[in-house]
Formats: C-alpha cells, structure tokens, sequence
C-alpha cells in the first residue's frame, strides 16, 4: 500500500473468473486461504465471499514476489495482480467454480498481514461455541456463516418484495417505547431527562401496528427487530427479527393468503421452489390431541392415541385411576423400536419426566406376543384393544402415558419428536401448516388466574364474545399460528376495534379499568376515532431462514447473537456502568445490585 493509502483495487472478485477470462490481466483482492509452497512454485489460494481462486508463482517470477509469497500466511489481506492462465488438465479442481483458472501473479501486496487466528477458516474443524462467538467477525469469514446470511438477505429481501408487490408500505415504528405485552418481561431503558422513568424495548410493535390501521395505512408490514427478556433456547433470541404484518377491512383467509405469498416467496428465494398453497389447516384441539402440541411436525406419523375408554376398568391402577378422574391415558407407537434395552426405555422415561409425567408404560410387540411388565394387569382382550389402537405390529414398541390431559399431550408429543429425530422419521422439508380455532385464554394451572392465549388484542370468535363475564375459558378467539417443520414460525390475530370490548377483554384478564387506561389508554382512546376492522400477523425471520438453510439454531443465522445467558462474548454485554453514569440515570448502585 503506498503512503497515501492507495492499493491495487480488484477487477474482479474470487468467485469470478473463468476460461473465457483466460489471457486477461486481473487484480483480485482477499485474504489467504491457504499456502502452499513447493520450492520455487507457490500457489495461493485467495478467498473473499464470492469464492476461492488459485495463484500461482512460477519458478521464472521474480525474487520480490517470491519472497512476499513467501511471507505471506492465512488470513493476510492481500492484492494480487496477474495474468489468468489455464490449468492443465491434470490441475483442474471441479469442486470449484473458478477450478479451470488460475492466475499467474505479477504482482502481490500485503494490504494487513492478520495474527494466526484462533481457529483455521479454511477448513471446517470442531470449534467450541464460546470461541466462535468471543471471534465472531471471523466466524462470519468462514463459508458456512457466509452462506446463512447471504440466504438471510435473501429471504429478507423476498418478503419485502412480496409484500411491497401487493401495496404494502414498510412503516418503521419506535424502538423507546411502552411495554407491548407478548407474554415475556421487557427490557428497559431509563431516561435521564425523567429521572425515574423508563422506556420499555418493544416486545414486537403490535399496538403501534393496529394505531397506524386507525391512521389509515391499511397495509403495513416491517421487518423489525424485537426484545424479549425471556428464557433462551435454540429457537429463541433475547432480540429477533419479525416480519410484522398488519391488514385492514380484512378476516382471516385475507391474512392466509398474504402470509402465504410471502412465505413461498422466501422458499422460492433459497430454494427455487415453494409449497404448494394453499397450507392447510388443522385446529388447535386436533394438535394436541393427535401430535400432543399445537407445533405439530407434520413429516412423520407417530400419532398419540386415545387408550382412556380401553382401560377405565383395567387391574393397572395407575391407568384405571388416571381413566375415572378426568386425566387420560394415551400411547404412541416408536416404529421398529421393540429391540430398546431397559435402560434405553429408561432414558426414555427420565425425558418424559421433565414434561411432567409421572411415567411411561411400555409394551413390546414380538414376533411371539407381547412383552411388558404391565401386562399382567390386562385381559389378553385388552391387551389386543391396545395393539390395535396404536396400529403396532411386530417390532413396534408402545410408549403409554397417564395424566392430566396436559401432561399427557406434552410428554408423548416430546417423546414423539424426539424419537422422530433419533430415527430420522421426518420425510421433506419446508412442511406448513395453519393452526386455527385457539382458545382464546389459558389458566395457569397453579394460580388459576386466566392469561390470554395469544394476546389482550386478539378478538374472541363472535359467538363465545357472552362468554366473557361468565365462563372465558370456553371462549375461543380468532387467532392462527403458522408452523413449519415442528416450529411456531408465526402467530396472529384478527383483533378487537371496539374499544367497549377490548375494556371487557382487560377486565376478564384482571386488568382493571385504571391500569388499562395507564397501560394502554392511547389504544382505546384510538378506538374511539373509527378503528377499523383489521387483522395481522407476525413471522420469526431467524427462524424462518433456520429453517430454510437447514440449520438447527438460529444463532447460526443471526450476524452477532447472544448467548443462553443473554451476554455477548464478544463485546462483554451487557456490562456494568460507573457510579457517575447512574448517578445521571437516577439510579443507585444499591437499587441496581
Ligand atoms: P408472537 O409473540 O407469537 O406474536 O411472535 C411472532 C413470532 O416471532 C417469533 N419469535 C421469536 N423468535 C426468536 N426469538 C424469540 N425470543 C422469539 N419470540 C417470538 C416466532 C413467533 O411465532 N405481535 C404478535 C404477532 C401478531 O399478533 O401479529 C407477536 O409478536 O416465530
């Protein structure tokens, strides 16, 4: 690089050249791969994100240039000027686009040599979570990284297109703002100019969404970023990134056929072929009752069955029992599974046990009979009643559950998910299905208060809306999730525009009219003012783009994500601040430990 910061600027990228560019003279630009040094013939393979080309440095080059190829190592930015030559035929490398080529170089300049970095870039070795993350900006040169966000982008630019296409406009909405409840805590900033005060980070931008319907922006969407101070796993993110949807004078099919649009547009964007539309449906009850949660993956059977009837009478209590006071007893079959050791079946018993079942019984299907150690509790008739329900034939292995209705569902649907990755069950990719017909709340089964299922916003369906004083949870609302591949990818609602409602939706929630109006007061108040009918939706960018580049976390597709404890290794934060800082902040040291 010359003193004023002048340096051989690239013709061309390392993906680009080929045979047709053979005689050309070209400067590519990049970092080093790799070098390989056989006596006076060097080559070096020059990488940037478009992809690898070979440089070659033959014995006639001059000493200069063999000695600054020589000082180079891996990960020295470098610029390269030379000749693009043909490879012998025996040299060609067809695993690599540009394998055809290579360049004979006149020149080389060391633009930043670069310390031996913690980890090869080159080649795809084991390295720890921790390191990527503490040196993700070298993370991100590796191909594999590279690749998801290059797909990320183009999912992004995908939705923003389809939806763009048919009349939606992107209004950005703010990022200081009140607390939007999503079920989660918030993140808050406080303000110094009201010492005392504090913002709360959007857990998505859904009141500001329905306010701009009433302002008349009948089609919004945005791609935002959104912070849930939530327990973290691999497909949740403290901040993430949804396509935030919202529609006016529309009901649900209108928003099915949108979101759908845009979704196969994303598949079309990575994959060149989308689903086919439109999805289909299936209600929430169906779910649980036949997958044992409402995000069922639907590549594979392994349904639950219902064993309640068959053994209200049976000798096994913990069966008969479960039968006659309002639980039930339920099964899934594991497909080829009866060859499972004791302490395999055991295993399986100890995972079922952190969804909350008490235990799992079990009957193997031979060639010769059953075998179970519950068996003994049943007449042979029963027993046949069994196998028939759970369509199990020699080889099979019956997994049963007896419960609460909830802890059924849940511990047989993760004993079917987890059986179904273990032996590879699910057939294709990018399965999506609407889940419809939720009930519009939940108890907590410990308190007994009353939750709302989705959210406060969400209209009840209209014929359950007398049930609200008196008996909420019959009521169903109008919400909808879309799942992917065993995934919630998105969830929305058609929503309350009555402000007399949405007050008696508060009120069944125990948010009494004072803390409504303090909560959300400019919401009704906005209602007041001709709210339309409207309806919305919202899609989990990261995981959508998870799932499409076949990763199984979503920090996998995210540039600079946290970790399960919400800290990023690379920068420290979050971190602690001076006394001074809080000082500003109205906020004491004492408060803050
Ligand atoms: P919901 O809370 O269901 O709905 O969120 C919509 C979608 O956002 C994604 N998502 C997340 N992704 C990564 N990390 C997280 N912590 C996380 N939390 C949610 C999921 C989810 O399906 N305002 C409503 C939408 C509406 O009613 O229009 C909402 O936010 O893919």
């Amino acid at each position: 690089m010359t003193d004023n910061g002048s340096f051989l600027k690239r013709t061309h990228t390392c993906g680009e050249l080929r045979k047709s560019d053979v005689n050309g003279e070209v400067i590519l630009n990049g970092w080093v791969d790799s070098r390989r040094d056989h006596g006076h013939l060097v080559f070096i393979d020059l990488r940037d994100r478009y992809g690898i080309t070979q440089v070659a440095l033959d014995p006639s080059s001059r000493k200069e240039l063999i000695s600054a190829a020589k000082e180079i190592k891996p990960e020295y930015v470098v610029a390269v000027q030379g000749i693009v030559k043909p490879r012998p035929p025996e040299a060609i490398n067809p695993n690599r686009p540009t394998g055809e080529v290579e360049i004979t170089a006149g020149k080389i300049e060391i633009l930043n040599p670069s310390k031996t970095p913690p980890f090869e870039i080159a080649v795809d070795t084991p390295v720890s979570d921790e390191i990527r993350l503490r040196y993700r900006y070298l993370d991100i040169r590796k191909r594999a990284m590279q690749e998801n966000l290059v797909q990320r982008h183009k999912v992004i630019r995908a939705l923003r297109e389809a939806l763009s296409d048919v009349g939606f406009i992107e209004v950005e909405t703010p990022v200081l703002t009140k607390s939007t409840p999503e079920g989660a805590r918030d993140y808050l900033v406080p303000s110094r100019i009201r010492r005392g005060f504090f913002y709360a980070l959007p857990q998505s931008p859904q009141l500001f969404k329905q306010l701009l319907m009433v302002g008349g922006i009948d089609r919004y969407f945005q791609v935002v970023k959104c912070f849930r101070d939530e327990d973290l796993r691999a497909d949740r993110q403290p901040e993430f990134t949804q396509l935030d949807v919202e529609m006016s004078f529309v009901e649900e099919n209108d928003v099915f056929d949108v979101m759908e649009q845009a979704v196969c547009a994303a598949c079309r964007a990575v994959e060149n072929e989308a689903p086919a539309v439109p999805f289909p449906r299936m209600t929430y009850t169906d779910a649980l009752t036949r997958f044992g949660t409402d995000k069922p993956d639907l590549r594979f059977g392994m349904e639950l069955f219902d064993l309640t009837e068959t053994v209200a009478g049976c000798g096994f209590r913990i069966f008969s029992q479960a039968a006659s006071s309002g639980g039930r007893v339920m099964g899934i079959t594991a497909p080829g599974c009866a060859a499972y050791s004791r302490k395999q079946i055991k295993e399986l018993e100890e995972f079922a046990a952190d969804y909350g079942a008490k235990g799992v019984a079990w009957i193997k299907v031979q060639d010769d009979g059953l075998s179970s150690p519950i068996a003994k509790f049943f007449e042979p008739a029963d027993l046949e009643k069994i196998k028939d329900a759970a369509k199990a034939g020699p080889g099979d292995l019956i997994l049963m559950v007896a419960d609460a209705p909830m802890t059924v569902h849940r511990s047989l649907g993760e004993l079917r998910v987890l059986l179904g990755k273990r032996h590879e069950l699910a057939e294709g990719r990018n399965n999506l299905c609407w889940i419809v017909d939720f009930p519009m709340f939940e108890t907590d089964p410990d308190s007994g208060e009353i939750g709302p299922s989705h959210h406060p916003f969400t209209a009840p369906v209209e014929e359950y809306e007398g049930h609200l004083e008196k008996d909420p949870a019959s009521m169903k609302a109008r919400a909808y999730d879309l799942v992917m591949d065993g995934f919630e990818l998105g969830s929305g609602s058609v929503r309350i525009h009555d402000s007399k409602l949405q007050s008696r939706v508060f009120n069944a929630l125990g948010i009494t009219g004072e803390i409504a109006r303090e909560k959300f007061g400019f919401l009704l108040d906005a209602f007041e003012f001709g709210a339309p009918p409207h309806a919305g939706f919202a899609v989990g960018i990261d995981r959508l783009v998870m799932l499409l580049t076949d990763n199984d976390n979503i920090r996998d597709v995210i540039a600079f994500p946290k970790t399960t404890s919400a800290s990023c290794l690379m920068t420290d934060a979050p971190s602690p601040v001076r006394d001074a800082i809080l000082g500003e902040l109205g906020i004491s040291r004492a408060d803050h430990d």
